[in-house]
């Protein structure tokens, strides 16, 4: 699975039905205990792996994650320019603060939410301007009059930013399709105001209809708040599908693919997540109101903390269902396990009532998922008018319509 030829499979299928872009997410952290059953986050770096994939198909985005605590803003602005290059106006930066990986980064501890954000706020901002460092029009190259390029479109950075003091320029020139737009994932406060403000997409976790309609709409006024137009963020949760011809078949694959684990490892594994002990608790029992006054103001991610609470709250499930629903899964995803017909059908529904703007589709099960995904479930939807039949661009921002219409307010990002 870290070879070429099995990713690009998934790619070229990816392709051929029109998506907007592949996505990697990234882990900086392995844990060799959740080797014995599953892959776990084992992975290649996924901006090499998606550079590779550019050589290798034409059209589709390439979205990478890279996070802005542990990375250097001047080489990852370097890297996303590259990607940039190489995909001819393709690639995105899915932006992450990070849950885990401090001490594969010589730091004794993990940074608060808080001071991740604001290093975000200031990397982000830094690899902004560096793209704009080194502009297309820079680059004349008149060999007859011996010139490469105009020096003097080269901008200088502006103040050191945050515990930034980059002086710049960057190595690579700005790609004449501009920079690659900006994803950003984590729903916290922060989160949400940071997405509003920043980001063109967010791959989010929303388990119900009801998560992604708050999600968007809150996400929407916050960047009305801005200057932005609603528009200008979109909402993408990821949505797991596990996909069969039958429903029935489809259960049975997402029985079989269930995780080994003792329904005490997944209390135990919910109790970090809302930062409460919950062993106490008899599996037919409701949470009780003792247990949620005791819950961590500091827990691992607000974003899945919150999650947990907003259902408990909304509909008081007794623990056995807490750790059923997608919730208590380590991602908290939407899910749908069926044929192509009913997760075509899901979609609509969701989107018709407004909680999304696309989804970031996670094929799930076996290689037939990603197959009926690709070649059913898109056909459907570009039946019913719902997505596109052929795409209308070249670049990635062509895809998501960055560029109709411009924004008001733009300038101030
Ligand atoms: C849907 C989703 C996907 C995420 N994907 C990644 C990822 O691929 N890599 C990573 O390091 N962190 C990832 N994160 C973690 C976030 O970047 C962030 O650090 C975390 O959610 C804490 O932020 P919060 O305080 O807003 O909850 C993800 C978070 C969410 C909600």
């Amino acid at each position: 699975m870290h070879t070429l030829s099995f990713v690009r499979r998934a790619a070229e299928m990816a392709e051929q039905a029109h998506l907007d872009f592949l996505f990697r997410a990234d882990s900086l952290f392995l844990n060799p205990q959740a080797l014995a059953s599953s892959p776990g986050f084992s992975s290649t770096d996924p901006t090499v792996q998606l550079a590779a994939l550019a050589a290798v198909t034409e059209r589709i985005g390439l979205v990478t994650t890279a996070s802005s605590t542990f990375y250097d803003p001047y080489l990852l602005a370097r890297q996303l320019m590259s990607l940039h290059w190489m995909s001819e106006g393709r690639a995105g930066w899915n932006l992450v603060t990070s849950l885990d990986g401090a001490e594969n980064f010589s730091q004794q501890s993990m940074p608060t939410a808080e001071a991740r954000y604001d290093r975000a706020e200031s990397f982000l901002q830094l690899v902004r301007q560096l793209w704009e460092t080194y502009p297309a029009e820079a680059v004349t190259v008149d060999r007859q009059a011996g010139r490469y390029a105009d020096p003097g479109l080269i901008r200088s950075m502006p103040e050191p930013l945050g515990e930034f003091d980059v002086a710049g320029p960057l190595t690579v020139p700005q790609h004449p399709a501009g920079s690659p737009p900006i994803f950003q994932a984590g729903a916290s406060e922060r989160g949400r105001e940071f997405a509003a403000v920043h980001a063109d997409a967010v791959f989010a976790s929303a388990p119900t209809l009801q998560e992604a309609a708050g999600l968007r709409a809150e996400l929407r006024a916050r960047a009305e708040r801005a200057g932005r137009t609603p528009e200008a963020v979109r909402l993408l949760p990821g949505l797991v599908l596990v996909l069969a011809e039958t429903a029935e078949q489809a259960q049975d694959i997402h029985e079989a693919g269930k995780e080994p684990i003792s329904d005490s490892a997944r209390i135990a594994r919910l109790s970090r997540v809302i930062g409460a002990d919950l062993s106490d608790l008899e599996l037919a029992q409701r949470i009780p109101e003792s247990v949620l006054q005791k819950i961590s103001q500091t827990p691992r991610s607000r974003t899945h903390q919150q999650l947990v609470l907003r259902l408990i709250r909304a509909e008081q499930p007794t623990l056995r269902e807490l750790l059923r629903s997608p919730v208590g899964s380590p991602s908290a995803h939407w899910q749908v396990v069926g044929t192509p017909a009913q997760a075509a059908t899901e979609i609509g529904r969701w989107q018709d009532a407004g909680a999304i703007d696309g989804v970031v589709a996670l094929p799930s099960g076996s290689w037939r998922s990603v197959e009926l995904f690709c070649r059913e479930v898109i056909p459907q939807l570009v039946a019913e008018g719902r997505f596109r039949s052929d795409y209308t661009g070249t670049t990635l921002a062509d895809h998501l319509g960055l560029h109709l219409p411009r924004e008001p307010g733009a300038d101030r990002r």
